[in-house]
């Protein structure tokens, strides 16, 4: 068989697929209302992908993202106070760049996918950076968390 757009040779350059089943990655507590079983924590790229569970009327404190999101609700709905709009299981939701919001879980709570990029910065009520979140935090926690339970933590810097 010919090969006239030269695609063979680059099979062999070519990275491999990355399956993650959620089964395999522990739930990390992050607050005493908030758990995140990561699923790619990627140091080259500053991309991380998560699934975030949150309890009913828990929230996730006001903050700044530095980089677009998108969020697909997998179990209940979650609301941002500063908007309008509710969230619910199936929906899918993409927050630009500079967006500020807090999140806060509907009494079922919630389990939504997140896929972020770069920092997450914690901002109060008049927007001044009171933390932070981003690949680095997040794949030290998953670390920590497995070496305090005695199991290896999965690669997911992919
Ligand atoms: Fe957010």
């Amino acid at each position: 068989m010919e090969d006239p757009l030269g695609l063979r040779p680059l099979k062999e350059i070519t990275l491999t697929e990355r399956i993650v089943d959620p089964e395999d990655v522990p739930w990390v507590p992050y607050t005493d209302t908030i758990w995140v079983k990561p699923l790619r924590l990627n140091r080259k790229t500053g991309q991380w992908t998560n699934i975030t569970k949150v309890v009913g009327g828990g929230q996730i404190n006001r903050h700044y993202h530095v980089n677009g999101v998108v969020g697909f609700v997998l179990e209940g709905s979650w609301y941002y106070v500063e908007k309008d709009w509710v969230a619910r299981k199936g929906m899918m939701v993409w927050e630009p760049p500079g967006d500020i919001h807090t999140l806060m879980s509907g009494e079922e709570g919630t389990v939504t996918l997140f896929q972020l990029e770069g920092a997450l910065l914690y901002v109060d009520e008049d927007d001044q950076v009171v933390g932070f979140d981003d690949v680095l935090n997040h794949t030290r926690v998953y670390h920590d968390y497995c070496r305090s339970q005695g199991t290896r933590p999965l690669d997911l810097d992919y």
